[in-house]
């Protein structure tokens, strides 16, 4: 069978546990390479496990989300998964997805409605990652750094929490200050356009990292940084977070310093746990996903085996 909905087309079947299912999953967006492979991979998962996936990407719309997931209820599919691009505003639809009946399961970032209105949530710890960031370039910088921040989109539980985390950590040293902070909204072209306007701004020189709530704003930043005849990596640090091919190939040019991994492998997951649910198995309200932090050294290696 083949269905289209939003901007992909999905097959479905049966055969296993979960074949024959019918899931709507409402994406964020495609503002990231970490974006498009994580739905490259949940496309291929529901394939392998002949699930039949209607698929909807709101281009970074909340609204064009509530509405998608209308439209799921109103086709009466068997489960919901969404990956909400901000954290507020969820609860009235999720009481509607509650009285259709339909269990939803919240993927990648977080929402800030009950936990009673959403069947688990599958994502890793953000706060962690950024926790993470700033324990490693404490490290290296003897705790004296001048940061400069890209956070990724505004009321996102991913931008938020990292930057919790991140503060966390450098609040215990003294002479680690972020200098300048503004948003990039996940975006390539934003890092390089802020990181452009910040390095005019600011004295380049006194500019000791950029930490980057992801990978695509930092290799937007190592651009900026390369244009104003500085040379990234070296006499700016970059750390960021995602762990996608292109902040390894970073790294091997001499360019990245470290970025945390965020995998994008929650499909799975996911599925498993509707399918628990279904044959009525109880399912914890958190399954967390997990990654370590990864240097140049490596970098060649992952960069051969993250090529998707
Ligand atoms: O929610 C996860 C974040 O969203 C990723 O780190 C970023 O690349 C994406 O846009």
């Amino acid at each position: 069978m083949l269905l289209l909905f939003g901007m992909v087309v999905a097959v479905g079947a049966q055969g296993n546990d979960s074949s024959g299912l019918r899931i709507g999953f409402s994406q964020v967006g495609s503002e990231s390479d970490w974006r498009t492979a994580f739905t490259e991979i949940t496309l291929a998962e529901a394939e392998r496990r002949e699930i039949t996936l209607l698929f909807s990407n709101a281009e970074n719309s909340q609204e064009a989300q509530i509405e998608a997931i209308r439209s799921f209820i109103e086709q009466k599919v068997d489960a919901i998964i969404l990956a909400p691009v901000i954290e507020t505003g969820w609860t009235a639809i999720l009481l509607e997805v509650q009285a259709a009946g339909i269990p939803i399961v919240i993927i990648d970032r977080n929402v800030t409605a009950d936990e009673s209105l959403y069947l688990t949530r599958v994502s890793s710890d953000f706060v962690f990652e950024g926790r993470l960031a700033a324990a490693w370039l404490v490290q290296v910088t003897s705790g004296d750094c001048k940061i400069v921040e890209l956070e990724g989109t505004v009321g996102s539980s991913a931008a938020r929490d990292r930057q919790i985390g991140f503060n966390q950590v450098i609040s215990l040293f003294p002479k680690m200050q972020i200098i300048v902070s503004q948003t990039g909204d996940f975006r390539r072209t934003l890092g390089q356009e802020v990181m452009d306007s910040i390095l005019h701004t600011e004295d380049p020189s006194k500019i000791c990292a950029v930490w980057s709530h992801n990978d695509d704003m930092a290799i937007g930043a190592i651009e900026a940084i390369k244009q104003a005849g500085l040379d990234p990596g070296q006499d700016i640090l970059i750390v960021s977070v995602d762990a996608i091919p292109d902040i390894f190939k970073a790294m091997m040019d001499g360019d990245a310093n470290a970025t945390v991994e965020l995998s994008p492998y929650m499909a799975g997951p996911a599925f498993d746990a509707i399918t628990a649910y279904l044959n009525g198995e109880t399912v914890p309200k958190w399954i967390p996903v997990t990654g370590g932090i990864y240097f140049p050294d490596t970098a060649a290696e992952e960069y051969a085996r993250r090529q998707h």
